[in-house]
């Protein structure tokens, strides 16, 4: 496995693995990982000839107030975590060669950008579709993976690849949780004891959600207002959104139909955390 630092040095390198004909599959993150990006990357590894994870904490996608100095930093481990998985290359730029003075160009994200996690995030997506545009110029891959945990996230990167022809193909994974039910998460790591307790209420309500419209109920609003009293009530929750929408497109629901995303963002002592479900109804 190969520890790549440099932009230049990691565009060559793809740029002449594609000339000897091989795919190469990436896994864009930002370290600190846990079961849930590794499915990502053993999914990576089953597609394509090369594997590629990029490790970088993008500065863009943070809000001045976020958590961008203290967000988990440790290359050590996840290298060790990555070895065992077949890894061929870690891409582990540094912010000022991904975004080195002068640097002006973004992709900026519209609507999708400005409902869900981007109303409580305004420039959040603008800074992920430009790191993932950059990360697609810079490693040439044939496919990327992504985490259905971050499922507007997911939906923001189709939208950006067929919007500008981006000859990549986005393949996105199931959620990992633990055992009891709360999705991995790199920002778990900031709950107390007592929080991660409480944060349990995220899925549980998710799954009593689904089991909701599986025995028949079609009205959103009911769904919405069931999820957000177990997170204010049993979880003591900031609620920042509880969505009923279309899985594809994100568009709020009056009415089950389709394929469909349950999904919420809640703050438990002051740590954001975000979840969903997605399930077809008839
Ligand atoms: P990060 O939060 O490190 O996540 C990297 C990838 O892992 C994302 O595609 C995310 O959806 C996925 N992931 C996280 N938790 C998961 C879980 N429990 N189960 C399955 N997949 C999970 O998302 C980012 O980084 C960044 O925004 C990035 C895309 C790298 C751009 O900077």
């Amino acid at each position: 496995m190969q520890i790549v630092r440099s932009v230049t040095r990691m565009q060559k390198l793809a740029l002449k693995l594609k000339k000897q004909g091989k795919t190469i599959a990436l896994v864009p993150t930002m370290g600190a990982l846990h079961k849930g990006h590794l499915e990502l990357v053993a999914r990576a590894f089953r597609m394509a000839d090369i594997t590629v994870v990029s490790i970088f904490v993008n500065p863009t996608q943070f809000a001045p107030h976020e958590d961008f100095s203290r967000y988990p930093r440790n290359l050590a481990l996840d290298c060790k975590l990555l070895r065992p998985l077949g890894v061929d290359i870690v891409f582990h730029p540094q912010p000022q060669d991904i975004y080195p003075t002068g640097f002006d160009t973004y992709v900026v994200p519209e609507k999708i950008a400005t409902i869900l996690d981007g109303e409580s995030r305004p420039s959040h997506f603008k800074g992920v579709d430009t790191v993932v545009l950059k990360l697609f110029n810079i490693v040439q891959p044939d496919f990327a993976v992504f985490g259905r945990k971050d499922l507007q996230q997911s939906v923001v990167i189709k939208q950006m690849v067929k919007d500008l022809n981006v000859p990549v193909k986005i393949v996105v994974a199931p959620t990992v949780r633990d055992a009891d039910g709360l999705a991995l998460s790199s920002r778990n790591a900031y709950l107390s004891v007592d929080a991660r307790r409480r944060a349990l209420v995220i899925s549980r309500s998710l799954f009593a959600a689904r089991q909701l419209v599986l025995s028949g109920e079609r009205n959103t609003a009911k769904i919405r207002n069931f999820v957000r009293r177990q997170l204010v009530k049993d979880a003591k929750a900031d609620v920042d959104y509880v969505s009923v929408a279309d899985a594809e497109t994100l568009a709020e629901l009056r009415r089950i139909s389709g394929k469909i995303a349950i999904s919420l963002a809640c703050r438990i002592d002051g740590v954001r955390l975000i979840d969903n479900v997605v399930l077809k109804v008839g």
